[in-house]
């Protein structure tokens, strides 16, 4: 946990400008719309980061509390709503507070996602949603050099996922899969890299050039393009809404 303390404290106060996923309006809304039209209650956002995804959620109505490890990000989010710097493993409120929890793009990063999962179970209403999202491969053909381009990064990357691999962890104790939205966010490499400063300049441009010079079928799977001196291309996002199993 230190290394992803260390990782992330280093970024706190501009993250949130940092890749275009982050805020990026149709990646949020379609977090919005996997809660559904279900009343406006209590939510919990893990691992919130600067608190995007939760800010976004308090104006659609819900009342949001946050969590993240990293105080700085911590800090951020506790600019818009409650926010405690905490493990998502062991979370500072009651049984049963939350009708809804949500994690987006940090699964990865978890010792023990399991624990995390336990967690958001105990938080949970019986009749509570989990949305979990992160970004995926498009399919078994982009897989193994989406993995290599995580690999070369991520440092802290615990297990690399595919959307099958996911689904099947949130499903082994906690969880049963109600629905799943996928979308494809266009990111900006050149954006995602400048605002790496944990990476040396020799990691950013090994990353630069994984994706820019990426062999087929990756390169057209991901739609990378090299224009204007920056190069971009489409991150295949999941976004899981799931129930408690009992
Ligand atoms: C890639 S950022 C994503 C932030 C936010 N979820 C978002 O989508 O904008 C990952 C965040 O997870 C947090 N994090 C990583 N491991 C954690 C843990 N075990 N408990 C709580 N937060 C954690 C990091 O501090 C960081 O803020």
């Amino acid at each position: 946990m230190e290394k992803v303390i260390d990782q992330f404290s280093v970024r706190s106060g501009t993250y949130s400008g940092s890749a275009n996923w982050i805020s990026d309006p149709a990646l949020i809304r379609a977090h919005i719309s996997a809660a559904g039209d279900r009343p406006r209650g209590q939510m919990l956002e893990l691992c919130c980061g600067t608190g995007m995804v939760g800010r976004n959620f308090q104006a659609d109505g819900w009342h949001v509390c946050g969590v993240d490890l990293t105080r700085g990000m911590a800090e951020e989010a506790n600019r818009f709503f409650p926010c405690v710097c905490s493990p998502a493993e062991r979370v500072p409120f009651m049984d049963r507070a939350f009708d809804l929890v949500l994690l987006r793009q940090a699964y990865f990063l978890l010792d023990d996602g399991q624990q995390v999962l336990a967690e958001a179970h105990r938080l949970l209403k019986d009749d509570g949603l989990f949305i979990l999202s992160q970004t995926v491969p498009f399919s078994a053909a982009d897989a193994p050099w989406l993995e290599h381009i995580h690999r070369t990064k991520q440092a802290q990357l615990k297990e690399f996922f595919t959307e099958e691999t996911l689904a099947r962890e949130l499903e082994k104790d906690w969880f049963a899969v109600a629905q799943v939205h996928r979308l494809a966010v266009r990111e900006n490499i050149t954006r995602w890299m400048a605002a790496a400063p944990e990476l040396s300049d020799a990691k950013r441009a090994e990353v630069c050039s994984l994706i820019a010079d990426a062999p087929e079928p990756y390169r057209s799977i991901h739609r990378v393009a090299v224009a204007g001196g920056e190069i971009t291309e489409d991150w295949n996002w999941v976004i899981f809404a799931a129930r408690k199993k009992a």
